[in-house]
C-alpha cells in the first residue's frame, strides 16, 4: 500500500493509524515517492529537550528537481505557474515546466556567477510577480537558502532580517503595483542596505520601470544579467538536513526569530499535505491567494503545488481592485478548482455584498479553503454558500510557520465537516491538549494548550543563528512536546482552535508580538511607555489596541497619534498600524511592575463590567481613568 495518495476516509484512518503505530515505516512510505540521489538510512532521530530533530539522515536530494525536473519528461508542457498580474488588462502570464526549469536554471546561473553558493543566505524582497517563484527556486536549485521577507516590511524590518541571517545577496523589483498604486521597492531595499554589511550583490527585476539609483559594482538588472547564461544549471545534491529555508517570524519576546526549515522533511511534508489536503488531481488548476512573503506561499503556492506538478496561480494584485468581485472572476478566468485564502479576506469581501460573487460562475471549483486565524461562524457559511455554492467542502487549515505545512485539516471532502472546526490531524501529527499543569486532557469537549507529542516532517529544526531560543520558545513550556502557542477544543477528536494564548495577535492573518509593537512604539520620542493588545475585529479578526504614556505634558493628542503611526510604519510596516492609540496617565501594575494585561484586553473589548480581582494593583485608581477614557475613545 502506498500511502502518498489518500482518496477516501478509510484509506486516512488506515495511514493514521499506521503513522502512529510505525512513524518511521509510515514516513519511509511517504518518501518513496520522491527523487533522491541518496535513499536515506535513519528515517528520524529525535528529542524535544535538544530540540534535536533529523529526518531522512543520509538522504541526498535537490528539491527542484522533485519539484521541476521530475515532471519534465511526461509532462513538460503542462502549465506551472499562471501569474495574474495586478491589473486585469495586463496579459496574464503562463508559464510551463519546460520554461520555468529554463528560467530557475538560468538565474541560478546568475547567482552563481555572482558568486553566491550552497550555504549562503539570500533575502527575496518582492512583489507577488513571477521572478519571486523563480528567485526561490533558483536558490534552492544552487543550495543557497532563501529568506523572503514581505514586501510590506519597512526598510528597518528588512535590514533587521538581512542582518541576522548575514545575506549575501539580495533579489528585489524597482517597484511594485498594488491596487490603483505604484509604491518603490528598490528605494527600500537601499535604505535597508545602509545598515548591512553583509549584502555583496543586489539584483532588480524591472516592474514598474520606475528611476531606481544602481550601486556600481554591487546592484544589476535581472533581465540584463540573464543575458547569455545557460538554461541549464545542475541541482546542488543537498543533505536531506541541509538548510533550504529561513522565515521570519514573530513571537511573544524579542526581535522576530529565523524559522529554520531543511531539504528532506520540508519537502516530503509540503508536497504530501498539498496533494491531500487539496484533493488535487492532475489537470486540477489551484490558487492561493497568499503572498510568497509567508509560509503559506512557500508551502502552497510555489513547492507543495510544483512537487506534485499542479498549475498554481500567483496572483499579484488585492482582492478589491480594480473591484470586490477580483477573486470571482480571477476563479472564472482561470478555471481555478481548488482556492485557498484567509478569514480576513472572506469577511472583507462578504461586507461588501454578495452581488459580487453571485454575478460570478464560480462552477469549476471543487475544494475551497481557509488559513491563517480562525474562521467565524458567519464568515464560514457565507464562504460555503456564497463562493463554494454549497457543494464544496471548506478545507479549514491549521498550522504556522514552524510546522511548515498543514496540521490539522480536512482532506478535501473525504473528512467529517463541522463550521469553524479545523477537523481532524493529518496524518503523523499527534496533537494533544494540556493543562496548566502540562498534563494531558483525555476525552472529548474538552480545551486546552494545543501541543504537538511527536515530531513530523516538516517541523521547524532550529531558530536560526540562536537554538537556545528555539529551545525555550517551543519545546520549554511543556517537557516533551512543541508548544504550538494556541488553545483548542476538541469534539469528536476534531479540533477548534480558539487562538493564541501567548503574547502573540493576529492582525487580518499577520502576526505581531505585543512585545514587538511595544518596542517600536517606544522608540518615539515622545512615548515613554507603552502596552499594546489585540481585540475583537469584525474584518482583521483581531485589531491592534495601544495604551500609550507620553513624555512630558500639553501634547496635541491628534499630532501624537499621527507620529507614534509613522513610527510604526517606519519601523515595522505598514501591517502594523494600530487600530487604536488610547494615552493613558499609567498603567495597571502590579506590585512587581507586571502589566496586568488581562485588564487591557478587557478595556479593549469594551468589556469592563467585570474586570476581576484589582486589589494587587500598585495603583487601582488608574484603572478608572483607563476605563472612562476608553469608553470616551468608543463613542
Ligand atoms: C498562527 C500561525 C500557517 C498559516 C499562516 C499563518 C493561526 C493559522 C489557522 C486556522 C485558526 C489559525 C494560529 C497559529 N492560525 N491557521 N486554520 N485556524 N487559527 O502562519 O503567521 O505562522 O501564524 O496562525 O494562531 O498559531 P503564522
Amino acid at each position: 500500500m502506498n500511502f502518498y495518495e489518500i482518496d477516501s476516509f478509510d484509506k486516512y484512518q488506515d495511514a493514521y493509524r499506521t503513522s502512529v503505530e510505525q512513524p518511521s515505516a509510515f514516513w519511509d512510505n511517504i518518501a518513496q515517492n520522491f527523487h533522491w540521489h541518496t535513499l536515506w538510512n535513519k528515517t528520524l532521530e529525535w528529542d524535544f529537550d535538544g530540540p534535536n530533530i533529523k529526518w531522512f539522515q543520509g538522504g541526498t536530494l535537490n528539491i527542484t528537481e522533485n519539484a521541476i525536473d521530475r515532471h519534465l519528461a511526461e509532462h513538460g508542457e503542462d502549465v506551472a505557474v499562471i501569474w495574474e498580474p495586478n491589473n486585469p488588462h495586463e496579459k496574464a502570464v503562463k508559464l510551463t515546466y519546460r520554461e520555468l526549469s529554463a528560467e530557475v536554471n538560468r538565474f541560478a546561473n546568475v547567482l552563481k556567477a555572482r558568486g553566491i553558493g550552497k550555504g549562503d543566505r539570500v533575502a527575496i524582497y518582492m512583489p507577488m510577480i513571477p521572478e519571486l517563484t523563480i528567485g526561490v527556486l533558483a536558490c534552492a536549485r544552487i543550495g543557497a537558502v532563501h529568506s523572503v521577507v514581505f514586501a510590506g516590511f519597512s526598510a528597518h524590518a528588512l535590514a533587521d532580517r538581512i542582518n541576522d541571517s548575514q545575506c549575501k545577496a539580495v533579489l528585489t523589483s524597482d517597484g511594485m503595483f498594488r491596487g490603483n498604486k505604484s509604491l518603490a521597492v528598490k528605494e527600500t531595499v537601499d535604505e535597508a542596505l545602509a545598515s548591512c554589511t553583509s549584502v555583496e550583490t543586489v539584483v532588480v527585476v524591472q516592474r514598474d520601470e520606475r528611476e531606481v539609483t544602481m550601486v556600481d559594482g554591487r546592484d544589476v538588472w535581472y533581465h540584463e544579467a540573464c543575458v547569455g547564461e545557460s538554461d541549464v544549471c545542475p541541482a546542488e545534491v543537498m543533505d536531506a538536513e541541509d538548510l533550504l529555508v529561513i522565515l521570519y517570524t514573530s513571537g511573544s519576546t524579542g526581535k522576530p526569530k529565523g524559522v529554520v526549515h531543511t531539504c528532506g522533511g520540508y519537502m516530503v511534508y509540503a508536497g504530501y499535505s498539498f496533494k491531500n489536503v487539496f484533493q488535487y488531481e492532475r489537470g486540477d488548476v489551484y490558487w492561493c491567494t497568499a503572498d510568497v512573503g509567508w509560509i503559506t506561499g512557500h508551502s502552497y503556492i510555489i513547492y507543495g503545488p510544483l512537487l506534485n506538478g499542479a498549475t498554481t496561480v500567483m496572483f499579484e494584485g488585492v482582492p478589491t481592485f480594480p473591484d470586490a468581485g477580483r477573486f470571482w472572476q480571477v476563479v472564472d478566468k482561470h478555471r481555478v478548482n481548488q482556492f485557498y485564502t484567509a478569514p480576513t479576506a472572506i469577511r472583507a469581501l462578504m461586507a461588501m455584498g454578495d452581488e459580487w460573487v453571485n454575478d460570478a460562475d464560480l462552477h469549476s471549483l471543487k475544494v475551497i479553503g481557509s488559513v491563517g486565524e480562525p474562521i467565524n461562524a458567519e464568515a464560514w457559511y457565507w464562504y460555503h454558500e456564497k463562493v463554494g455554492r454549497g457543494r464544496c467542502p471548506i478545507v479549514d487549515t491549521w498550522w504556522q510557520t514552524e510546522t511548515g505545512g498543514h496540521m490539522i485539516s480536512g482532506l478535501g471532502d473525504l473528512s467529517p465537516q463541522r463550521a469553524t472546526f479545523a477537523g481532524l490531524p493529518l496524518p503523523g501529527v499527534q496533537p494533544v491538549l494540556l493543562d496548566s499543569d502540562g498534563q494531558e486532557i483525555a476525552g472529548d469537549g474538552v480545551e486546552g494548550y494545543l501541543c504537538i507529542k511527536h515530531p513530523w516532517p516538516s517541523m521547524l529544526r532550529t531558530t536560526y543563528g540562536d537554538h537556545e531560543r528555539c529551545k525555550n520558545t517551543y519545546f520549554s513550556h511543556y517537557n516533551g512536546y512543541y508548544f504550538t502557542g494556541d488553545g483548542a477544543r476538541r469534539e469528536d477528536g476534531m479540533y477548534r482552535i480558539i487562538g493564541r494564548v501567548d503574547d502573540v495577535i493576529n492582525v487580518s492573518g499577520h502576526r505581531f508580538g505585543t512585545a514587538e509593537i511595544e518596542n517600536a512604539i517606544n522608540s518615539s520620542s515622545v512615548v515613554t511607555e507603552s502596552a499594546v493588545v489585540g481585540y475583537p475585529h469584525d474584518i482583521k479578526g483581531q485589531g491592534i489596541y495601544a495604551y500609550v504614556i507620553l513624555e512630558g505634558e500639553g501634547h496635541d493628542h491628534d499630532q501624537v497619534r499621527r507620529e507614534i503611526v509613522a513610527t510604526l510604519v517606519e519601523e515595522i510596516g505598514p501591517i502594523a498600524k494600530p487600530d487604536v492609540i488610547q494615552i493613558v496617565p499609567g498603567l495597571p501594575k502590579t506590585r512587581s511592575g507586571k502589566i496586568m494585561r488581562r485588564i487591557l484586553r478587557k478595556v479593549a473589548e469594551g468589556d469592563t463590567s467585570n474586570l476581576g480581582d484589582t486589589s494587587t494593583l500598585l495603583d487601582p485608581s488608574v484603572v478608572d481613568v483607563i476605563k472612562a477614557d476608553a469608553e470616551k475613545l468608543q463613542v
